[in-house]
Order: C-alpha cells, then sequence, then structure tokens
C-alpha cells in the first residue's frame, strides 16, 4: 500500500482518559504493516501524553500538543506551558491558531510568536486557519485565509516544518463538509499563495473539519491535499483506523 495522503492527525481537544488511550494501542499494530507510508500524530491533552507515549514508544506514532504559551523557556507564568517544556515533554508537533484557540483570545500576532518560540523549540507546526460562517456568506474567504497566513509567517523564517490546516469554522464539528467544488477551489488558492507569496517550494496542506470515514472517500481524492485533522472522529479508535484504511484502497 501506498498514499499520497501523508499525514493523520489526531486533534483530541479536551477529551480522554489514561483508559481510552490504552484502547489505541491497536493503532500501533495498524501503523507497521507492510508500505504504511503516512504519518501519524496524535495531539491528545497535556495530561494523557506520558500514557500515550507508553503506548507508542515501539512505533513511529508522533505527539503534538494543542496549544502553547506564547513566550518561550521558563519564567512567571502561572498555568501557562511553554514550547520548550511541551518539546521536552515528547511533543514533536504542535496545533497553533486552531479557531478554538481563537475564540479564547489567540489573535494572529499571538499566533505568530506561538510559531516563532514554537519553530525556536524544535517543535513541528501544524498551523489552522479557515473563515467563518459569515465571513464565507460575505464571501471574502480568500482574503480572511491570505491575512490569517500572512500575519502567522510574519518574520518567519524557516517554513518548511510548518504544515498548513485549511478548517473552515462553520464545518467543525457540525458534520458540514465543502462542497468538492469550493475545496478544491480554496486548497489551489492556499498551495498558489504558499509558494508565491511565501515562497515555500513545497507546501504541505492538511484539511479539517468533520472529517469521517463516509467523507473520506471523496475527501481522498481531492488534488493539493496532503492529510487531514480530525476532531471527533480520532477519539475512537476503529473509526480513526477506518478513516486511515479508506485513503489506502
Ligand atoms: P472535527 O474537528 O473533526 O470534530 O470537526 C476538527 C478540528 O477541530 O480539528
Amino acid at each position: 500500500m501506498t498514499n499520497k495522503i501523508k499525514y493523520f492527525i489526531a486533534n483530541w481537544k479536551m477529551n480522554g482518559t489514561n483508559k481510552s488511550v490504552n484502547l489505541h494501542k491497536k493503532i500501533v499494530k495498524f501503523s507497521k504493516k507492510k508500505n504504511f507510508n503516512s504519518n501519524i500524530v496524535y495531539c491528545p491533552p497535556i495530561t494523557l501524553v506520558r500514557s500515550f507515549q507508553k503506548i507508542f514508544k515501539k512505533s513511529k506514532i508522533k505527539l503534538g500538543a494543542q496549544n502553547c504559551f506564547y513566550k518561550d523557556q521558563y519564567g512567571p507564568y502561572t498555568g501557562q506551558l511553554s514550547p520548550k517544556m511541551l518539546k521536552e515533554s515528547g511533543c514533536d508537533f504542535i496545533i497553533l491558531g486552531h479557531s478554538e484557540s481563537r475564540q479564547q483570545g489567540d489573535n494572529n500576532n499571538i499566533i505568530n510568536q506561538k510559531i516563532i518560540n514554537s519553530i525556536n523549540s524544535r517543535l513541528k507546526i501544524i498551523l489552522c486557519f479557515g473563515e467563518t460562517l459569515n465571513e464565507k456568506r460575505k464571501k471574502i474567504t480568500n482574503k480572511v485565509i491570505s491575512r490569517q497566513i500572512s500575519q502567522a509567517l510574519k518574520n518567519v523564517k524557516n517554513k518548511n516544518n510548518i504544515l498548513f490546516s485549511y478548517e473552515p469554522v462553520w464545518s467543525i464539528g457540525t458534520g458540514n463538509v465543502l462542497n468538492e467544488h469550493d475545496l478544491k477551489k480554496y486548497l489551489l488558492f492556499i498551495k498558489k499563495l504558499l509558494i508565491s507569496k511565501h515562497k515555500i517550494k513545497k507546501p504541505n496542506i492538511l484539511y479539517g473539519g468533520s472529517v469521517n470515514s463516509s467523507n473520506i472517500k471523496t475527501l481522498k481524492n481531492i488534488n493539493n491535499l496532503d492529510g487531514f485533522l480530525i476532531g471527533s472522529a480520532s477519539l475512537k479508535v476503529n473509526k480513526f483506523i477506518d478513516i486511515i484504511k479508506k485513503t489506502y484502497n
């Protein structure tokens, strides 16, 4: 089996228990199948990273964080975690700019700071961006995406370790996915933007928002798509494996 889809990122959000982590042992065996050539990354709450490390230690499955503080290293910031601390705790990836974090106050400038510090701490970034329903209705999706990406990448020198995840806000957790025509259109727009304006030779572009084992059959064939950011459908190991499997058939 080979696959054009290179990344399957599980975004567990504020979910999961130690018991539920153990149920995911099953994916280790699956990831060791002959010709399996994709990357699986779990982004659980930090409280579960240790448990995941135990079950993934003999596999290539990586771990990621879901956000961080905008300053790096250490300091008097009660309740915060820096990129350096996340890297030290075993995370290789970090989700930044997720709409749920933007709703909690992350703006493009803060996201930019977080990206710069996360790169310094050798984390790979999963940068999320996308329009709200209101912006979609106003037909300003391209403008919104372009602004979010430009401000996030301000003064970022090394962009090679950034995955670009297009997540329309109205599609997250709702069961609504973009129609094929629009998704193709926006992915092409994003790709061109990253290549021409941001000088990234081969950008990796992901899609996130209500990805499940039914719509994956259509989504997997769409051009300019290198992976998926999967929320609720990644919480159950069988569902998650099923999504990955279907991209291989
Ligand atoms: P969802 O979440 O798959 O549950 O829509 C995706 C995300 O928020 O990353």
